[in-house]
């Protein structure tokens, strides 16, 4: 796909194929994630790649809005170092923004949908992946085929009108 027709294309995808991802495409998405920017190149991620299906089921108790991870057909759980100090936090979150979108943006290249799983339960999501205590699993973005529909360029999301959300020469 261009550019413009897979950012039009993603959307969340909470129902998915009995299909498997080419493991060249999960590499690919990685990949995308791994060379995202950061602030001061930091790169303070790390993904644990699920593709077991047990423990994706087990993923999906992490967050009451993460039940669809277990019909997906792998997750990439993002792990930040757990910082106490807020301006580290934020920064890292925001440097998490970006990298999952480049992922789900290279994902929708591919046809592959992705959802979104915040985490609630950490000791469950920390002990599930076996992620060291001092680190904390910020996200879980699933994957898989749409069980619905295609992804399909030009998609059209419920969203506020641009007009409304720029403002031009100033607020
Ligand atoms: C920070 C963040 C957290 C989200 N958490 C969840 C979640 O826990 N469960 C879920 O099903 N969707 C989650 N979503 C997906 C959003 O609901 C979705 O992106 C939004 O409704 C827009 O829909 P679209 O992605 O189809 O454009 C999350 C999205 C973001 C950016």
């Amino acid at each position: 796909m261009e550019t413009w027709d897979a950012i039009t294309a993603r959307r969340n995808v909470r129902e998915f194929a009995d299909r498997p991802i080419p493991a060249a495409d999960l590499e690919r998405i990685l990949e995308a994630g791994r060379i995202a920017p950061s602030s001061q190149n930091n790169q303070p991620w790390d993904f644990v790649l699920v593709t077991d299906r047990e423990m994706l089921r087990e993923l999906s108790g992490v967050w009451r809005g993460g039940g669809h991870i277990a019909g997906a057909m792998a997750a990439i759980a993002v792990v930040i170092p757990d910082e106490e100090e807020a301006r580290a936090r934020e920064r890292n979150r925001f440097d998490i923004g970006q990298a999952t979108m480049q992922m789900m943006i290279a994902a929708a290249d591919k046809g592959i949908g992705c959802g979104h799983s915040a985490v609630g339960e950490q000791d469950l999501a920390r002990s599930i992946l076996r992620v060291p205590e001092d680190r904390l699993v910020a996200f879980v973005v699933d994957l898989g085929y749409p069980a619905d529909r295609p992804l399909r360029p030009g998609t059209r999301l419920k969203r506020r009108p641009l007009d409304e959300v720029v403002h031009r020469d100033g607020w």
